[in-house]
């Protein structure tokens, strides 16, 4: 949720910065921002709101500013708006009265209230309505107390600020100089071949330049100035000089390049029969049924507390809490204990550990991002109530998550995703749910691997089997076409399907704006039944599983009232496809893995209608990709 980037070195700087930021768009796109230094002691700042997320008009915006090649240090940010409304004047970045100091910031001060109203009584005058021009004004009040002593400056800044944030800063009279602060959202830095620095909220955009970075932890600051970078964390007003670990980064140029789709949603939802067997990679032994899960395994603490542990969580938000329900499922289906889905904004409200014991409860965090808010301060609530085990399933390899779990957890390894709709997260999530799965089963002597191998085999045939779905795109299409004859529409499911009718829903609505209906099958006809009239569409995810007769009835009653259902079936179910009046086809395969390939006709029925209603499909409105916000 909002990106930043800083690039300082010998190139210009402002065309990095533009680049960078059009990688970063799918972190909001309300507004964009750029500040170069254009020689000592001055900064030029173009900043726009975005129509309907378009970047090329401020791209040629910056363009006719005409940056001097001359400007090696610059800034930049794309917006989601928190602290004030989608303005120019709100657009980052912000500077401080004197106009030296420019700021980017993704966050949210807590105390801004308090803050602003300090700055206000010492003189400042505050132009816009955010809480990130108070950085600027608060560190130059800082620089004037401390007579220019940066590293003070600074330390006295950070310990005055409360909340989540990330914050990227300019002093114009140093033209080398470049200030990262990591407290509570994430930050990351490469130093590149030619010895020049970029800065950014993910390592995505260093890929064109570097494989490898590294990101700050919580309470690192960086200091770059010189072409040298000095790391140090922030203790009680100290600074203690630390040594940030360097990483490779996941992924490619390619992964963040459209690579001939016309959208990242579409791209993403496509190649998943490519991107998953990486998923998969190395952890499945089809001979023999073993499941092999290194992130639960290496440690034998955490891999104890599995195996003792009666009650489990699975907590996301969004997308990643349907996967959760999913996989919550699958644990009292093959596991036979008490596991359960929550989301996570509700963790904190809600005493879900009543009646459990806390240190043999584990708790599975679901995130793509790995920087969800909520998902965060749910973990420090469950931890602080001594819950024995926090375990990710992540797919952003060095996010805060991960920084939070005991050292126990799998990675998604599905690559960046760049469309704001979670679509390839989704379905690598309940992958990985089924494998551990398999493997807590077989760790706890529930199931030998032997007994394994028809499950196992199912998992390893869900890449190919989404070929299936995806060759229907077309279909899919016309059937948008259909929908668009209303202004809503009906998602239903039994079983697993309730979560894959949840997640079609969510797509549906984020990404076409249309209203959509969810309700598990059977508690259609307590009211919801009421919508129908006429060819009023209906989606029934109906595949051949145990829900199956009743679905029958379900499609009946719609149908008695002149629904027109849509089935999501399952090839070679002749009798279900006469009986709905138009089918979609997913293969066979258990019900638990069944749901991926139903959310992907979903995803794809959810694209077409999102381009029939004229929408922009990366971006949906009103939303940005990482909510690090609560
Ligand atoms: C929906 C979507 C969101 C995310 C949610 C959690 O398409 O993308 O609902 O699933 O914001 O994000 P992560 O998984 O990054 O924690």
């Amino acid at each position: 949720m909002c990106g930043i980037i800083g690039y300082v070195g010998q190139q210009p700087a402002v065309p990095i910065v533009l680049e960078g930021l059009s990688q970063l768009l799918y972190r909001g796109y309300d507004s964009a921002g750029v500040s170069g230094l254009i020689s000592p002691g001055v900064l030029r700042i173009v900043k726009q709101v975005l129509p309907d997320g378009q970047f090329d008009d401020f791209k040629a915006k910056v363009e006719d500013s005409r940056f001097p090649e001359s400007c090696t240090n610059a800034i930049g940010h794309t917006r989601w708006a928190t602290h004030g409304g989608r303005t120019v004047l709100n657009a980052h970045p912000h500077c401080d009265g004197s106009g030296q100091i420019a700021v980017v910031h993704n966050g949210m001060l807590e105390n801004w209230r308090e803050l602003k109203a300090e700055l206000i009584g010492l003189g400042c005058r505050i132009v816009s309505e955010t809480d990130t021009e108070l950085i600027a004004h608060l560190f130059a009040l800082k620089l004037q107390e401390t007579k220019g002593d940066i590293r003070q400056a600074i330390l006295s800044t950070v310990s005055s600020l409360q909340g989540a944030n990330g914050i990227l800063l300019q002093y114009a009279r140093y033209p080398d100089l470049l200030i990262g602060i990591r407290k509570g959202s994430p930050l990351s830095y490469a130093k590149l071949d030619d010895g020049a620095f970029m800065v950014a909220s993910t390592g995505d955009p260093f890929l064109p330049y570097t494989r490898r970075c590294k990101h700050l932890r919580d309470g690192d600051i960086i200091i770059i100035q010189g072409g040298k970078v000095e790391e140090f964390s922030f203790h009680n007003g100290r600074r203690i000089p630390v040594s940030i670990p360097s990483v490779e980064l996941e992924g490619s140029a390619e992964d963040v390049a459209l690579e001939g789709y016309p959208h990242f949603m579409l791209k993403e939802i496509m190649t998943q029969p490519e991107r998953l067997p990486d998923v998969l990679g190395g952890r499945l032994r089809l001979e023999t049924g073993l499941v092999k899960l290194g992130g639960l395994e290496a440690s034998s603490l955490a891999l104890k507390k599995l195996k003792r542990a009666k009650h489990f969580w699975f907590i996301g938000c969004g997308t990643s809490y349907h996967a959760a329900q999913i996989v919550a499922r699958m644990f009292r289906q093959h596991l036979h204990v008490h596991a359960e889905a929550k989301q996570a904004s509700e963790v904190t409200l809600d005493d879900i550990l009543s009646g459990c014991s806390p240190g043999r409860s584990v708790v599975f965090a679901l995130s793509q991002s790995g920087e969800t808010k909520d998902l965060l301060d749910a973990i420090e609530y469950l931890r602080a109530r001594g819950v024995g085990l926090v375990a990710g399933i992540v797919n952003v390899v060095g996010s805060s998550l991960v920084t939070l779990t005991d050292g126990a957890g799998v990675y998604l390894r599905v690559g960046p995703e760049i469309g704001v709709a979670s679509t390839k997260a989704f379905s690598s999530q309940v992958l990985v749910g089924a494998m551990i799965t398999v493997w807590l089963a077989q760790q706890r002597g529930q199931l030998s691997p032997d007994q394994s191998i028809p499950f196992v085999r199912a998992i390893a045939e869900i890449p190919e089997q989404l070929r299936v779905v995806l060759a229907q795109s077309e279909a899919i299409r016309k059937l948008a076409e259909y929908i668009m004859k209303f202004t809503s529409l009906m998602m239903l499911g039994r079983g697993y399907h309730y979560a894959t009718a949840l997640e079609g829903h969510l797509k549906v609505v984020e990404v076409s704006n249309m209203a959509c209906e969810v309700q598990p099958a059977g508690e259609m006809k307590h009211g919801p039944l009421a919508l129908v009239t006429d060819g009023y569409p209906v989606v029934m995810v109906a595949t051949r599983d145990s829900s199956r007769t009743a679905i029958l009835h379900n499609i009946s009653e719609l149908q008695a009232r002149g629904a027109f259902v849509i089935g999501i079936t399952t090839d070679g179910d002749t009798e279900m496809a006469k009986i709905v009046n138009q089918a979609i086809y997913i293969p066979d395969t258990p019900p638990e893995l069944a749901t991926i390939l139903a959310a992907t006709s979903l995803q794809l029925l959810a694209y077409h209608l999102g381009l029939l209603n004229e929408r922009n499909v990366d971006k949906p409105r009103n939303l940005a990709k990482a909510v690090t916000v609560k």
